[in-house]
């Protein structure tokens, strides 16, 4: 492994991540999460054992890594508090010492999330968000009046800052959006007793990842959500709102990465999506359906079902170019043994010209007409396969036709939710 390796998620969120950061967790000494918050859910199956997590990086599974909390993610603290005392009952060990939360973090508090709930109830302007009150809290962490992990151990400074945000929150609340408004007494004692059982873990992140870098140890960098859901270079609006590029891993951590580091980007072998916006190979039919059933598609943080489609090309090449991904990890595949004939979006039809590019406004994104290769499936199961050489032939064409359209190379494949079912084909290409 090198220094570090970074995952990013190369579609719209959910492509297996956590179960490609745990397969590298397991040489890792620092797992690091550096943007958005618990609208992530990573699933992880270790013997047979199902976990999932929001905000803290799946990491903490291994006994021996620090799992970080950059400044980039907004802390949900109350959800926190509850993925620890999942991890403490489950009998992780010294999750005190091991969990690094950023004193720098921005804190998703009721507000945010009543704020997120009450706009999205509304029809117009609907993303389609996880409610969980990301995008509020970045919005007031951009405005400058942002309540942050430190505040919460400086109740003079709390106090004036809530007081403040109070008038303007409750103002929303109440007239335009007719909810209830949030008290302020209540508001305070409740973050008063958060912030003590939340102290132990805060810690100067940016310091000792400096410093851990510095020492050269071996740090795995964990990104939520995916490039097409990025703020600026997502499929706007409907994207999530924080930066998912790589570049994001150094700013949200406030530490530079080592120059030895890995980018590994993670596709599903289709596409899924969650939430409103466009979604050019999205299938409203049976196939949609198989995928959706056979693929488990259902999001870890909300339950919602996912709307599945082809793999799109255009959009994962779109991708890879903005994050300047070279190396793969595709996941899921297992999903489509048994199709006989798998279809791949290569290029886009807009007003009767081919593009081969995502266009930056939504009404064409909305209306591209995919353009389809039509390639052969495979009959056979993959959920047991360990081993390149043992893969169905026109498998491993599939494989081929996605380093020779996207001109970078997979280095891992997933075929299953379980830790072993991962084939490292570093040596197999
Ligand atoms: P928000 O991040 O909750 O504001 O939601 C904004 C958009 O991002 C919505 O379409 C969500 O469904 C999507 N989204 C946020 N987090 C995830 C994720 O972890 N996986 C997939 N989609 C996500």
């Amino acid at each position: 492994m090198p220094q570090a390796v970074v995952i990013i998620g190369v579609q719209w969120g959910d492509e297996g991540k956590g179960k490609i950061v745990d397969y590298y967790s397991s040489s890792a000494e620092i797992v690091a999460r550096f943007q958005g918050g618990n609208n992530a859910g990573h699933t992880l199956v270790v013997e047979g054992k199902q976990t999932i997590l929001h905000l803290i990086p799946s990491g903490i599974l291994h006994p021996h890594t620090a799992c970080a909390i950059g400044s980039g993610v907004v802390v949900d603290p109350e959800n926190l508090l509850k993925e620890v005392e999942v991890l403490r009952q489950a009998g992780v060990p010294d999750l005190e010492n091991r969990i690094w939360l950023s004193d720098r973090c921005h804190l998703i508090v009721d507000y945010h999330k009543h704020l997120d709930a009450a706009r999205e109830s509304r029809k117009a302007g609907k993303i389609g968000t996880t409610k969980r009150g990301i995008g509020p809290a970045y919005e007031d962490r951009a405005a400058r009046r942002g309540l942050r992990v430190s505040d919460l151990f400086h109740e003079k400074l709390f106090e004036e800052r809530l007081k403040a945000n109070l008038e303007e929150k409750n103002f929303l609340l109440e007239k335009y959006y007719g909810v209830p408004p949030v008290n302020m007494e209540e508001f305070q004692s409740k973050y008063r007793e958060i912030g003590k059982k939340l102290k132990p873990f805060v810690k100067d992140v940016s310091r000792l990842m400096a410093d851990s870098i510095a020492e050269g140890k071996k740090i795995l960098y964990e990104g939520a959500q995916g490039v097409l859901l990025d703020m600026d270079y997502g499929t706007y609006p409907y994207v999530t709102s924080s930066h998912t590029l790589p570049s994001q891993a150094a700013l949200g951590l406030g530490a530079r990465v080592p120059v030895d580091t890995l980018f590994v980007g993670v596709i599903k072998a289709y596409s899924t999506r969650v939430g409103e916006g466009p979604f050019p190979t999205e299938l409203k039919d049976a196939m949609g359906d198989r995928l959706r059933e056979t693929g488990h598609e259902f999001g870890a943080t909300t339950g919602r079902p996912r709307r599945c489609g082809w793999l799109d090309l255009v959009a994962v090449k779109y991708a890879l170019r903005v994050s300047g991904i070279k190396n793969l990890a595709i996941t899921k595949s297992d999903v489509l043994s048994g199709i006989s004939e798998l279809k791949v979006c290569t290029a886009y039809e807009l007003d009767g010209k081919t593009i081969d590019t995502l266009p930056a406004d939504t009404d064409s994104l909305n209306r591209v007409k995919p353009i389809y290769e039509t390639v052969p499936g495979w009959q056979e199961p993959l959920t047991e396969i360990r081993k390149y050489d043992e893969l169905p032939q026109n498998f491993k064409n599939y494989l081929k036709f996605i380093e020779t359209q996207t001109g970078a190379r997979i280095n891992l494949l997933s075929t299953g939710a379980g830790r072993e079912q991962v084939i490292d084909l570093k040596k197999a290409f």
